[in-house]
């Protein structure tokens, strides 16, 4: 049997495009789908300006497919010399969405991150003040904090600090992984609200390490025990408005996740509506996928959901994604759910 529904076009709130052939690549995945997107500013170098980030617009327009009506939505990447100035006027003339927090070395392309959110309080202080939202990947770098505790430890002793000390501040917790991440950030108030990606409501550790170890599974943060993509889950299909899709496509050719060092990241744009149209039918939530998808996101950022409507068919063949799709760099794995995927988005 067919199954149909409608929703309102959805965006993504949390998307990694990079740069020239890669970029030209990677565009089309999500623009078929997808209205708009937070693109995030971790190239090499990295969107630290606004003139950064207006040429980095133009080159993604440029890359996009004739007739598309994509928008990208552009952040900055916070460093400890970020000019409060710069991020002002920015956001003032509508060059940028918001402002991305990353700490030093947390993850790919964050060594200009920040050292010590004291060097940034006065950049935050006025993103507060001009109602700038901060997207944070909330790790810490300590060695000594094991990896799979990186996000539990930065919400105790970085995010809630700060929360306490800056309460205006909008807050965007980026690609939340753990049960920790959810009920802190169900039970904060207006100001704070995270993004779930669609490979951490599919994939657990034991996914990535059992039976071998799966690279294309490895993103940062990591994914975690099964308890913690339960909460997630369970927060992603409730209706809560705190929790909206933010999907970390993160490209990188084969050869460098396929090796004695691989880079993290997982690759979702091609299939990721189809992904959470087969999670959020799995618990029993299918009239919650447009509230997660399309509604919830532009609520929080003050913007107005998308005019355009999708549909979403489930066929009862499985649907032929690819498994990779072609770069001028090599090729880029596109994220596999672990099972045959039947909805499509017509
Ligand atoms: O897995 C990830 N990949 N996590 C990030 O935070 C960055 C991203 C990337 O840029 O590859
Ligand atoms: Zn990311």
């Amino acid at each position: 049997m067919t199954q149909r529904m409608t929703i309102t076009r959805p965006d993504d709130w949390h998307l990694h495009l990079r740069d020239g052939a890669m970029l030209k690549a990677v565009l089309p995945e999500t623009a078929r789908d997808f209205a708009r997107a937070i693109i995030m500013p971790n190239l090499v170098p990295p969107v630290v300006t606004a003139v950064d980030a207006a040429a980095y617009r133009e080159r993604i327009l440029a890359a996009l497919p004739d007739g598309s009506d994509f928008k990208p939505l552009m952040t900055l990447y916070l460093t400890d010399d970020t000019d409060p100035a710069d991020v002002a006027a920015a956001h003032a003339d509508g060059l940028i969405t918001s402002v991305k927090l990353y700490p030093a070395g947390a993850t790919t392309n964050s060594s200009s991150g920040v050292t010590n959110i004291d060097k940034v309080m006065p950049v935050l202080e006025k993103m507060a003040a001009i109602g700038c939202p901060m997207n944070v990947h909330g790790e810490v770098t300590t060695p000594e904090v094991d990896i799979f505790d990186r996000e539990a430890v930065f919400i105790d002793t970085v995010l809630d600090p700060l929360r306490r000390r800056l309460p205006e501040l909008k807050v965007i917790s980026e690609h939340i992984t753990t049960k920790n991440g959810v009920d802190y950030v169900a039970s904060a108030g207006d100001n704070l609200a995270a993004t779930i990606t669609t490979h951490h409501l599919i994939i657990n550790r034991n996914h990535m390490l059992v039976g071998g170890i799966k690279p294309h599974y490895y993103c940062l943060p990591v994914a975690k025990r099964e308890e913690h993509r339960l909460a997630l889950r369970k927060a992603a299909t409730s209706g809560d408005k705190s929790f909206f899709l933010g999907t970390d496509s993160a490209p990188h050719i084969d050869p460098n996740k396929e090796s004695s060092c691989g880079c993290a990241g997982v690759f979702s744009a091609t299939n990721t509506m189809a992904c959470l149209a087969h999670v959020f039918e799995e618990e029993g939530a299918l009239d919650k996928l447009e509230g997660f998808a399309s509604l919830h996101g532009p609520a929080y950022y003050g913007l107005a959901p998308n005019e355009a409507k999708i549909e979403l068919v489930k066929s009862a063949i499985p649907v032929d994604y690819p498994a990779h799709i072609e770069t001028g760099e090599g090729p880029v794995t596109v994220f596999n759910p672990g099972y045959d995927l039947h909805w499509r988005v017509v």
